[in-house]
């Protein structure tokens, strides 16, 4: 692979950033200074350095995102903004994709990668995949409510599996619910009388916002998902 291709791959940087950094002297292949972005190298037997650091080669890259309302989940949009464009330049975009699907209008946790098998695995309906959802109500919460939607609400012809209920104040719940279903939330509170007025999800598997701010993305290591 060519050297400025296998620095943009790695997520070092962009190709003109890259370039630079090659045009400058501050890449090695093998200890030995390279000046030159078409030099070819071999994944994993060269050894690439950008001044100390040293450069690994990863097939697959894993990130998350704190996604902000008004941006779709998907890769391309003739009309709406996409996720993609919340990704920043540092983020090597080819191939990537988000994997499960966040509304336009929520918030909060996205997973990213490449690594189409991990994609099926977390997506797929037998796989349960714990997600907590902090949710603010139109009004306050029940007890009738609580009950109906950890044991489950039908939400139009199904009926959800079971969930939990932690209560953060009135009109504020945080739930978390191990399946995927098309507005899940939305729809489970719709199914107990209330409405969603904003929605935030704070951890999907062992991934959680933690400090990440609004618009952050942060590369991820695979054994940090699941
Ligand atoms: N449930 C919803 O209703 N919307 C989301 O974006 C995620 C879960």
């Amino acid at each position: 692979m060519r050297l400025d291709k296998y620095l943009v791959e790695c997520g070092v940087g962009s190709r003109s950033e890259v370039k630079k950094m090659i045009s400058s002297g501050d890449i090695t292949i093998n200890n030995v200074k390279c000046r030159d972005n078409t030099k070819s190298l071999k994944e994993g037997v060269d050894s690439v350095n950008y001044n100390d650091e040293k450069i690994i080669y990863k097939e697959f890259r894993y990130y998350i995102l704190y996604k902000l309302d008004g941006y779709i989940t998907a890769t391309e949009d003739k009309k709406e903004k996409t996720v993609m464009e919340l990704l920043p330049s540092w983020v090597n975009q080819k191939d990537l994709f988000p994997i499960g699907r966040l509304d336009k209008d929520t918030e909060g946790l996205l997973l990213f990668s490449n690594d189409g098998k991990l994609a099926h695995e977390l997506t797929s309906p037998k796989k349960h995949v714990d997600k907590i959802y902090r949710v603010s109500l139109k009004n306050e919460i029940t007890d009738e409510a609580i009950s109906k939607l950890e044991e489950g609400v039908d939400i139009g012809g199904y009926i959800t599996k079971e969930a939990k209920v932690q209560v953060v104040s009135e009109k504020e719940i945080l739930l978390t619910i191990k399946e995927g279903k098309f507005h899940q939330v939305k729809k489970m509170m719709i199914g107990v009388g209330n409405e969603v007025i904003y929605l935030k999800r704070e951890t999907f598997g062992k991934l959680i916002l933690g400090d990440l701010k609004p618009g952050e993305v942060r590369e991820i290591e695979r054994c940090d998902i699941i």
